[in-house]
């Protein structure tokens, strides 16, 4: 396995850590579409567009990245139609930054009929039932057409859950898969590539992918294989390993986490960029995330409540909608309620990041964790 560091023309993202509270991180980097404060969390727009949102409505929650899916955006509307767009942020009328994920982790996770083998990933097309395959290299020239800001690595993905060789296997062919994938980048100068830590829940494992990944001196990292129902302490301990042993000069992304609390966590451990379906799928269930907890639209108790979502939160909702409207129109065929509590979600994830952010600075990190830990757990609302 090589064990140089890559070369050539990389992106500068100028990357700067702003504040430390112990491992708890306050940075900034610049993307070629944003400069990104962390931590960040970034909504998910699987398919060119986050569920229930508008660009605009992106934009006055301050969010300043957002996330795709190669598979999703390689079907529709496919790569060469966002390439001749000039990339996907012209597509979504988005002028911020984007990441794309790779397009495995999705597949593996959507797709039943997939296979793995070395060469990539095979699937059945859901558009014409052709085989096609997703390999390492195929996926870096689909996100080169997509024209994120940070693409990711292909890797091969087991659930969290699994234990025995198919964890070491899979961590071994993430990292070969990272050299094909380096090797076939061709925008390296504004596109940032980020490898993905694998290996399960075994520190050996991960220590090995940690090393190799590491020597490789990426443009920025991610923790993958994590929140997939295994037990928190374990993720947590995860997360605090490969915060140990990655670089302080390089962006870190934990994948696939979004509850406040694992967020809070996460950050504590040093992980600074987050990204997850739960606001906005759980805002589609009818949940909505404030200071005190969770609140389920539905109850009963919401019709004669005419108070806002959260009396602490400034959005646009928050000003202008009751409880009790937000109830009355939740459901059947009415949408609009559905696209509020989205809007109202994920701008609660953006200020607790926020505050997190200013926390770090202030040096008042412990304080403020204490205190919203305390009222996420003090009542059921
Ligand atoms: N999303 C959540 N977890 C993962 C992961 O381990 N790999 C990839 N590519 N995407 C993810
Ligand atoms: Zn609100």
């Amino acid at each position: 396995m090589p064990s140089q560091p890559y070369s050539g023309g990389n992106i500068d993202l100028q990357h700067h850590v702003d504040a430390t509270w112990n491992k708890a991180r306050a940075t900034t980097f610049r993307l070629p579409h944003s400069t990104v404060e962390t931590p960040i969390f970034m909504p998910v727009g699987t398919q060119a567009s986050v569920k229930g949102l508008t660009s605009e409505q992106l934009a006055e929650i301050n969010c300043s990245i957002v996330l795709g899916n190669t598979f999703h955006l390689a079907l529709r509307p496919g790569e060469d139609t966002l390439d001749q767009l000039g990339g996907i942020q012209k597509f979504m009328s988005w002028p911020r930054a984007v990441l794309t994920d790779s397009g495995g982790f999705q597949m593996v996770s959507l797709l039943e009929l997939s296979k793995l083998t070395e060469e990539g990933v095979w699937f059945q097309s859901p558009m014409d039932g052709k085989d096609m395959l997703l390999s390492p290299e195929r996926s870096i020239a689909i996100q080169n057409k997509i024209g994120a800001d940070i693409i990711m690595a292909l890797d091969d993905v087991v659930s969290s859950t699994t234990t025995g060789p198919r964890v070491e296997e899979a961590m071994y062919r993430t990292i070969r898969w990272l050299d094909r994938c380096w090797n076939a980048h061709e925008r390296k100068h504004d596109q940032a590539l980020f490898g993905i830590v694998q290996g399960g829940l075994d520190y050996k494992w991960r220590d090995i992918c940690l090393e190799e990944l590491v020597k490789r001196d990426l443009p920025g990292y991610a923790i993958g294989g994590l929140a997939g129902g295994e037990d928190k302490k374990l993720f947590w301990r995860m997360v605090n390993r490969c915060t140990d042993k990655l670089p302080m000069n390089k962006p870190r992304y934990c994948m696939g986490v979004g509850y406040p609390v694992d967020l809070i966590v996460c950050v504590a451990l040093g992980a600074d960029m987050f990204d997850c379906v739960y606001p906005a799928r759980t805002a589609r269930f009818g949940t909505a995330l404030t200071w005190d907890g969770t609140l389920k639209i539905k109850a009963a108790s919401m019709i004669r409540d005419y108070g806002p979502l959260d009396k602490q939160c400034p959005c646009k909702v928050c000003q202008q909608y009751s409880r009790s409207f937000l109830h009355v129109n939740f459901g059947r065929d009415e949408t609009a309620a559905v696209h509020l509590l989205t809007y109202h979600n994920i701008a609660h994830i953006s200020q607790l990041m926020k505050q997190l952010r200013t926390s770090i600075i202030d040096n008042t990190f412990p304080e403020v964790v204490r205190s919203m830990i305390h009222r996420y757990f003090q009542k059921e609302q």
